[in-house]
């Protein structure tokens, strides 16, 4: 009984701090904007549980997201949609969706990853060059894979029915657009992507290189040769033929 009682008296007052908190929002327009995610979640409860999960929604983390506006870091000042009571085209909100320009939508992401030295080439990288943006390959309100918060974008079935190893995403991520890399991942002689033993990222930054092929160096790496089969590892030219 007095477990129920506190819960319930829990509920009551995050309750009342949520109404407080709407009607501060609605008449002075300038809260906290970390607690703003709470008013989202009333209307959109399954993108709030899946910012919630990634490491954008921690606010030990400095820079994050959650320090930043949280929601309102991507998708814009939603002062005018919540004022409104939301809806599609509401406010004028960021949507990531094909309609919005791919240098505007890589860009929010740069602001604060232009630092990360993974993305350093990301400029002249042949996916910025032919319009690939960063929510193109990640996922930010998915369902987060092993080893990441930020789920990778699989938009096809998977070509091979291997059982779950830890980076099988990636590549499926990399097929959807790279249909003839599809079909030489499963020739005979092949490096072991699809069993999950070698990523398309492990010779390649999907981030952009300066070198031929965006390569991230110039022979195999001895991480590769040594989970390939000898025929297939011989040269780097053979590898997709
Ligand atoms: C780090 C950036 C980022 C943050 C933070 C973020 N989102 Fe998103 N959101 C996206 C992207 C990118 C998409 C497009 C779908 C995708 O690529 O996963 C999206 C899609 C959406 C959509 C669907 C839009 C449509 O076109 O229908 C809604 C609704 C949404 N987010 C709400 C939220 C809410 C609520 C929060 C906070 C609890 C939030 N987002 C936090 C990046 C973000
Ligand atoms: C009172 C309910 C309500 C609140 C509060 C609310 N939204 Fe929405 N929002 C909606 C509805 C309804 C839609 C239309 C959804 C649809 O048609 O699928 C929408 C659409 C969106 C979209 C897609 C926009 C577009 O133009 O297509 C985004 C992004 C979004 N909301 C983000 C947010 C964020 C971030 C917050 C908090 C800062 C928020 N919303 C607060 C109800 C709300
Ligand atoms: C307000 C700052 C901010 C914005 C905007 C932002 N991020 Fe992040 N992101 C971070 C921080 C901080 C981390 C954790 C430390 C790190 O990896 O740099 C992170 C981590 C990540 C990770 C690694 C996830 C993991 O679990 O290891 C990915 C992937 C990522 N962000 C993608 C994106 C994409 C794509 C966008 C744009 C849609 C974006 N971020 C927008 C701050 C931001
Ligand atoms: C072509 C697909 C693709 C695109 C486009 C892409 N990424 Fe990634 N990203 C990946 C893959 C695959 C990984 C995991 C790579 C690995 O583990 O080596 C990754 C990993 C990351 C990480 C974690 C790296 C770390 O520090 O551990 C961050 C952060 C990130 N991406 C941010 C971005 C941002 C920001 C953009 C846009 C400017 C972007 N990505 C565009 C495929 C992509
Ligand atoms: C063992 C290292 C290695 C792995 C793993 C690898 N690649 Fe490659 N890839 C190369 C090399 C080397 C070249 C350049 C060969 C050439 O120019 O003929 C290349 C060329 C390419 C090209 C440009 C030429 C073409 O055939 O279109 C694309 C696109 C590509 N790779 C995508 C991928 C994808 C997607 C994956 C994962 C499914 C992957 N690669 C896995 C080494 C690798
Ligand atoms: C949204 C579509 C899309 C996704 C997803 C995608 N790519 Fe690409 N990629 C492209 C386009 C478009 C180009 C430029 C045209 C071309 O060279 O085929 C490109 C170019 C490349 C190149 C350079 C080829 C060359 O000849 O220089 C490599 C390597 C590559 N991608 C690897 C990857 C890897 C690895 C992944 C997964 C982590 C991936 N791509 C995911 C669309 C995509």
């Amino acid at each position: 009984m007095k477990t129920y009682r506190r819960a319930s008296g829990a509920r009551w007052l995050s309750a009342l701090a949520l109404a407080a908190f709407v009607f501060m929002a609605g008449a002075a327009g300038a809260a906290q904007p970390q607690d703003r995610a709470e008013v989202c979640k009333g209307c959109h409860e399954a993108y709030f549980d899946s910012y919630s999960e990634t490491i954008h929604a921690k606010k030990g983390h400095p820079r994050a997201p959650a320090n930043a506006g949280a929601c309102e870091a991507c998708h814009g000042d939603a002062t005018a949609h919540i004022q409104a009571g939301g809806g599609r085209g509401v406010g004028n909100l960021r949507t990531f969706s094909k309609k919005t320009g791919s240098e505007e939508r890589s860009g929010v992401c740069l602001t604060c990853h232009s630092s990360n030295r993974h993305l350093a080439f990301w400029d002249s990288g042949r996916h910025r060059k032919n319009n690939v943006a960063c929510n193109d390959c990640h996922q930010l309100h998915g369902a987060p894979g092993p080893g990441s918060t930020i789920a990778l974008r699989s938009p096809n079935p998977s070509i091979a029915p291997y059982e779950t190893t830890l980076r099988k995403l990636e590549y499926e991520t990399c097929i959807s657009c790279h249909r003839n890399i599809r079909g030489q991942l499963l020739k005979p002689s092949h490096h072991p992507i699809i069993e999950g033993r070698v990523t398309c990222s492990d010779c390649h930054n999907p981030h952009g290189a300066l070198t031929q092929a965006m390569l991230k160096q110039e022979s195999i790496p001895s991480s590769v040769r040594a989970a390939t089969p000898r025929n297939a590892a011989r040269s780097c030219g053979n590898t997709h033929r």
